[in-house]
């Protein structure tokens, strides 16, 4: 039986009627559909429209739906069910009778949808942030293995200061722990619950919304009954986030694409994560990192759909609603089905430490800390960098580094160059210059990777502590 036929006199079109069922891609929600089914019907049950035996059959009936779609073999299908909310009523029916039907009473399919997918963005944040801490230890262990290791620092890509391998992977921690802090804020903001809303004016049956909340560990009811069936602003803040996510990792992506040519032969690609070439027998492609910058387009395009989606809906419910969730769906499997790869790739892939070791040597990247030279010998800043862009000049013309000039060449820029010069150039001194918070000195990279793996535990105390809760 339909869930809403009464007044209609003609029958759908069947083209029609297939077309905007939503059940092939919504029934992912199931779990979800019958949590939110026994919140609700315990409430019902509280304000006395179910007797205790017709709470304890449908909470029956509800569990073997459960038990039903948990085995695999029984994949959930069915060729009438609209979405999965049609899908419930349907099975809980076939199994217990006329009184099934009773479950809707007070609700609707609009403040349904927007408890399912709340609770389907909630866990998939709990997940996601489960990998990006997996992701994090990662790129951490490997700042930690590479020890003192150097590599050139770039700006417009070409080359600006050396700095440790480990500060370089260290860049990458910050910005996946900050897409873990956004996931995390995200949480909060969703964390309430729409049961008790109705289709737009609330339920009309006196159901406590304070319960239903708390039985789905919500930390309360949604505020507002118009905007609880219409908002999907935690889809698209979700998707967002992960949009950035993708950001940060196909800017990594990117980087290490250029890292492993050639040119540069920063990095080794791991085979296990790389394909050959079925015409060119030399080929070894980085795969995983062009899809994973690829699939970044995918979850922007995600969340364009979610906004363009969004924008122009009069409040409330509108049916476009229901296209908020291919995108949604689509961004979350992709995001976390690349995280433990990403995790994977970066265990494996090896650095050539040396190739990284000597494009510290070249490329003037000691300038500024010449310049920083003579400053400390009292040289006004501005003048301190005229002199050493000159010794670069004169150093372009012959070939060399500034580390090659003689001290009768210094001399002629400026009398204030004494033998130490040379020692202030070598790539360890200009690393040790930065001893701050943040910088490049050894000891306050050591000391970013111990906040790092800091930041990781507690992520992941947060995520057991949901997953527990
Ligand atoms: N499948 C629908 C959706 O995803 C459920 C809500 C239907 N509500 C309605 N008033 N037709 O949005």
């Amino acid at each position: 039986m339909k869930m809403w036929s009464g007044r209609f006199r003609q029958p759908l079109d069947p083209q029609f009627e297939r077309w905007q069922r939503s059940f092939d891609f919504d029934r992912r929600l199931l779990h979800y559909e019958l949590a939110a089914s026994g919140a609700h019907a315990r409430a019902l049950k509280n304000a006395g429209v179910l007797s205790a035996d017709e709470l304890i059959s449908i909470l029956q009936g509800l569990q073997q739906i459960g038990e039903m779609a948990a085995t695999p073999k029984d994949l959930v299908q069915d060729d009438e069910a609209e979405d999965v909310h049609h899908f419930v009523e349907k099975q809980l029916v076939s199994r217990i009778g006329d009184v099934g039907y009773k479950l809707h009473s007070g609700r609707s399919r609009n403040e349904q949808i927007a408890t399912d997918l709340r609770l389907f963005v909630r866990a998939a944040i709990d997940e996601l942030r489960s990998e990006l801490a997996g992701v994090c230890a990662a790129f951490t262990d490997r700042a930690e293995l590479a020890g003192n290791a150097a590599m050139p620092a770039y700006t417009h890509l070409q080359r600006a200061e050396p700095v440790l391998l480990a500060h370089w992977l260290l860049a990458y921690v910050e910005m996946f722990l900050r897409d873990a802090g956004r996931l995390a804020d995200c949480r909060k903001r969703l964390n309430v619950c729409p049961l008790g809303s109705g289709a737009v004016a609330g339920a009309t049956l006196p159901l406590d919304r304070a319960f239903m909340a708390d039985e789905l560990d919500f930390e309360a009811p949604t505020a507002n009954s118009i905007d609880a069936t219409s908002d999907r602003d935690f889809a698209l803040e979700f998707v967002n986030t992960l949009s950035l996510m993708g950001l940060h990792l196909s800017r990594w992506a990117e980087e290490m694409i250029i890292f492993s040519t050639q040119e540069f032969g920063f990095v080794q690609l791991p085979e296990a994560y790389s394909t050959g070439s079925s015409a060119m027998p030399q080929k070894k492609n980085p795969d995983l990192l062009e899809l994973v910058r690829g699939k970044t387009g995918r979850m922007i395009g995600s969340a364009t759909t979610l906004m363009v989606a969004l924008k122009g809906l009069p409040l409330a419910y509108n049916k476009d609603l229901q296209e908020t969730q291919e995108p949604l769906f689509d961004a979350t499997d992709t995001a976390l089905g690349l995280l433990p790869l990403v995790a994977g790739w970066m265990k494996a892939v090896e650095f050539n430490h040396q190739r990284m070791n000597e494009a510290t040597q070249s490329g003037f990247m000691n300038a500024w800390a010449a310049a920083t030279y003579l400053v400390n010998r009292g040289v006004p800043s501005r003048l301190a960098h005229e002199h050493i862009g000159k010794a670069v000049k004169l150093c372009v013309e012959k070939h060399c580094e500034l580390q090659d000039l003689t001290l009768e060449e210094l001399h002629t820029l400026n009398s204030l160059f004494d033998e130490g010069f040379r020692e202030r150039l070598k790539p360890v001194s200009v690393l040790a210059i930065h001893d701050v918070v943040g910088g490049t000195a050894p000891a306050r990279v050591r000391q970013g990777i111990v906040a790092a793996r800091k930041s990781i535990d507690s992520l992941r105390e947060e995520v057991n502590l949901h997953a527990h809760a």
